[in-house]
């Protein structure tokens, strides 16, 4: 049995101050079992969005570290294939049971870095990763091939082999959740795996890596930390990685896709949506419209690739419900992100404020159109370097408006009336993106003609949730290539199917 004794430097226990812990896990990425420091030595800031004050340094990684922990990898990755695949299931299963025990230390940890309200979306993040370990951890078992039937005396079968070093480039909003989506999977099936995470959010990630490797075997989950080009592209790049993951912008979606095109290896891409909401006037109004507010995703900021961004609602209750909806989001306390009270925290960077506020400024200032700024930023000294951005609600918004068309990341959302519904439908399908929809009415018939007909990946009626482990995630057009979350992905996008024939003639 594994100690779960925690390598040099960081905290054994569980431990509740954020700050301490931040400062603990400061200037390493973890390779070989091992926190170690950049090869270069150099390190970059840890920013607490909600005070802009510096609370860690991360290792700033290249090529060297990647060189070191695809080696690492790779060399793990021999053993690691050879256990036997329920008993590799049964390891990651027993590290949920330590996520589990974490699961309040990693929510103050990623809502100090990230901004996010530890009670509305911090502690619910690092609990749904350990559900995530715990799905994944379940299904060793599941990695079954078949028998073809090919001719008398010829056994003839398939049997799913581990790909090899996985590379994972994750994102920066729920960064822990994302990479889970990656890692838990890839580990099941024979993998390992070496993550690359966001320049933001390196720290949960980081002890999550460092806590899963007080169970599993060395250099099976390697975490580097890094910029994109210096860290992330040597590291899809490497000729060891035999597939990539991705999480993030279309932009370097498409980046790492070439990539995996010149090493002709796989490669799994979720690319963020512009995801419609259809609400039709026979809806249940109340349900439908808490059902906008959790769709909206308003307590990430906004900051969700499956977000409610474009809303079209029946014009007999467009009024009344873009007023309730204002009424909702109004009654929403903004403010320090570690305090229970608050329901919608910071935006992650400055970077991504100035690019969320260039947006609504555009809306703002389009003929026509009406933006509502609702609930109240915080008043607390302690907050005003804080990246608070008040949600804006908008009406009067042309559907080729780039607000309308691009992926803002931000809480800002286009509500429309519509009359007819296959005009409602037509311009929900009129989108770069198709990641998920949702469509709200009590007529059966309607909503099924409706998730058939929407372009996304995900269709829901009357509910919006976010991604649940054992459903199939992942979107179409620009929204991204294949599936994660599901025994699905991890069967097609962690696995190769080799073909035996045994001749016993
Ligand atoms: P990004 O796509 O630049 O960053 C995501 C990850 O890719 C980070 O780990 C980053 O270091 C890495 N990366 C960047 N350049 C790279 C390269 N050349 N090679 C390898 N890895 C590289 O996203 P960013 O700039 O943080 O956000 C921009 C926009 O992207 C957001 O406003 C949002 O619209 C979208 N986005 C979508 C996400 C989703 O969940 N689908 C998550 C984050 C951002
Ligand atoms: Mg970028």
């Amino acid at each position: 049995m594994p100690d779960h004794a925690p390598p040099p430097s960081a905290p054994s226990a569980v431990t509740l101050d954020e700050r301490a812990l931040a400062r603990a896990l400061s200037g390493c990425h973890l390779i070989g079992g091992a926190l170690v420091p950049a090869r270069s030595g150099k390190t970059f800031a840890v920013v607490n969005p909600a005070t802009g004050a510096e609370v860690a340094r991360a290792a700033e990684g290249d090529a060297a570290d990647v060189e070191a922990a695809v080696a690492d990898a790779a060399e793990a990755q021999k053993a690691w294939a050879r256990t036997p695949a329920r008993k590799r299931g049964a390891l990651v299963a027993e590290c949920a049971t330590l996520l589990t025990e974490h699961i309040e230390e990693l929510g103050r940890l990623i809502a100090l870095e990230t901004g996010k309200a530890l009670r509305t979306e911090s502690r619910v993040e690092a609990g749904t990763v350990a559900d995530i370990f715990a799905f994944f951890g379940g299904l060793g078992g599941e990695l079954k091939g078949e028998t073809v039937p090919f001719a008398p005396d010829v056994l003839s079968v398939t049997v799913r082999e581990p790909l090899g070093v996985v590379g994972a480039i994750i994102p920066w909003n729920v960064p822990m959740l994302l990479m889970a989506l990656k890692v838990a999977p890839a580990l099941v099936a024979g993998n390992t795996v070496v993550v690359k995470s966001a320049e933001e959010a390196p720290l949960a990630v980081l002890r999550i890596c460092e806590l899963v490797n007080r169970v599993l075997p060395p250099g099976c989950f390697n975490m580097l930390s890094g910029y994109g080009p210096e860290c992330g592209a040597p590291l899809i790049e490497h000729p060891k990685v035999r597939k990539v993951t991705f999480t993030g912008s279309v932009e370097v979606g498409r980046i790492v896709a070439r990539a995996a095109a010149d090493k002709l290896i796989p490669v799994t891409l979720e690319l963020g949506g512009k995801s419609p909401m259809i609400v039709f006037a026979d809806s249940d109004f109340e349900k439908t419209v808490a059902g906008a507010i959790t769709s909206m995703r308003f307590t990430r900021q906004g900051q969700s690739c499956t977000a409610a961004s474009r809303i079209y609602v029946e014009r007999p209750l467009h009024d009344r419900f873009v007023d309730a909806l204002a009424a909702r989001v109004d009654a929403m306390r903004m403010g320090d992100p570690l305090d229970e009270a608050t329901d919608i925290g910071t935006i992650i960077s400055r970077g991504q404020f100035d690019k969320v506020q260039s947006y609504i400024a555009e809306g703002l200032g389009t003929p026509g159109a009406t933006g509502r700024a609702c609930s109240r930023l915080p008043d607390d000294p302690g907050l005003r370097k804080g990246l608070f951005l008040q949600p804006h609600i908008f009406t009067g918004l042309q559907n080729d408006s780039r607000l309308v068309q691009e992926e803002i990341f931000g809480p800002v959302t286009c509500v429309f009336p519509f009359d007819d519904a296959d005009a409602a439908l037509a311009a929900a399908n009129d989108s770069d993106y198709g990641l998920a929809a949702s469509v709200w009415t009590n007529d059966l018939k309607r909503a099924m003609r409706f998730a058939h007909a929407l372009e996304a990946g995900l269709v829901q009626v009357n509910q919006n949730l976010v991604v649940q482990a054992n459903l199939s995630y992942g979107g179409v057009k620009s929204s991204g290539l294949g599936k994660e979350a599901s025994l699905e992905a991890m069967q097609e996008h962690f696995t190769h199917k080799k073909t035996i024939m045994v001749n016993y003639q």
